[in-house]
C-alpha cells in the first residue's frame, strides 16, 4: 500500500543542509504491522511525516495505493490524508480547551460529516478505547494513558486504513504502554495497516516486521535484507 523509492528529505537553512532522509526505500503491504526503530535523529519522524503526507520529499518517489503522491499540492495531500490516514503522536496532541468528545470530533468536522454520523463514530471510538464515561472530561482531567487512548480514538474515528504512530507509548509507564499496544494490535486485527515508531524493544518484537532507520536509510531487519555486513556473509556462506 505504501511504496517509497530512493526518498530524500533535505532541510535547508542559510547555514546548513540536513539530510533527514537519504535514499530511503521501503514497501509496506496492506495489513502489515511494522515497527520502526533507530537512533535519535536518524529520520524516523521525518519518515512518518512524509508517509502521512504532512511533508513532501525533496527527492525520490512515494506511491500510496499505487498513486504517486510525492508531488501533490497541499489540498490533494490533505484530502488523501483525511480519507486514509490516522496519526498518533508521542505528545498526544489533544486540544486542551476541548473536551474528549470535541477533540475526537475535530478531524471528522474537517471531513464535513453530518452530526449524527460524527456522534455515532465518536461513541464507537470511545467505547473501543474504554473511555465512554469520559466524553465530557478535558484532557487535563485525564491520566497520560487515558489521553493517549483519546488520541487513538480520534485517529480511529476516521476509520483510517493506514495508522501512523510516532512513539505512541513514549510518555507512558510500562503498564499503560502495554494497554496502548493491545489496542493497536486489535486495530491491526481489524484490518488496518500500522507503522509504529518505537524505542521500546519489547513493543517492537510484537510487530510483524521490524524496520531500522539509520542516517535516513532503511535497514530492514526481517525482510529484504541489505546484502552487506552480516547479511553478505550469510549469503556467501549459503551460496
Ligand atoms: N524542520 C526541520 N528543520 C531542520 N532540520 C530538521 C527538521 N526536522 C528534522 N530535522 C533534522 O532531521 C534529522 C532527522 O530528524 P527526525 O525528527 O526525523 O529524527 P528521529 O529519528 O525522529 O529522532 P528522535 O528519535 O529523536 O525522535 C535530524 O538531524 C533533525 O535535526
Ligand atoms: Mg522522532
Amino acid at each position: 500500500m505504501l511504496k517509497m523509492t530512493h526518498l530524500a528529505k533535505v532541510y535547508r537553512t542559510e547555514v546548513v543542509e540536513t539530510y533527514a532522509l537519504r535514499d530511503l526505500s521501503l514497501n509496506v503491504r496492506e495489513g502489515e504491522f511494522v515497527a520502526v526503530t533507530g537512533p535519535s535523529g536518524s529520520g524516523k519522524t521525518t519518515f512518518l511525516n512524509v508517509a502521512g503526507l504532512l511533508e513532501t520529499p525533496t527527492g525520490g518517489q512515494y506511491h500510496l495505493d499505487g498513486e504517486d503522491v510525492s508531488k501533490l499540492g497541499d489540498d490533494a495531500r490533505s484530502r488523501i490524508r483525511n480519507e486514509k490516514i490516522g496519526f498518533i503522536f508521542q505528545a498526544f496532541n489533544l486540544i486542551p480547551d476541548l473536551n474528549v468528545f470535541d477533540n475526537i470530533d475535530v478531524p471528522l468536522r474537517y471531513r464535513r460529516m453530518n452530526g449524527a454520523e460524527r456522534k455515532k463514530r465518536i461513541g464507537e471510538a470511545l467505547e473501543r478505547v474504554g473511555l465512554s464515561a469520559r466524553a465530557r472530561h478535558y484532557p487535563a482531567e485525564l491520566s497520560g494513558g487515558q489521553q493517549q487512548r483519546v488520541a487513538i480514538a480520534r485517529a480511529l474515528a476516521g476509520t483510517p486504513r493506514l495508522l501512523l504512530a510516532d512513539e505512541p507509548t513514549g510518555n507512558l509507564d510500562t503498564q499503560m504502554a502495554r494497554g496502548v499496544m493491545e489496542l493497536l494490535e486489535g486495530i491491526h486485527r481489524d484490518g488496518a495497516t500500522i507503522v509504529m515508531v518505537t524505542h521500546d524493544p519489547e513493543l517492537a518484537v510484537r510487530a510483524q516486521r521490524n524496520v531500522h532507520i539509520i542516517d535516513g536509510q532503511v535497514v530492514d531487519l526481517t525482510e529484504e535484507p541489505r546484502f552487506h555486513g552480516v547479511h553478505a556473509e550469510a549469503r556467501q556462506a549459503s551460496a
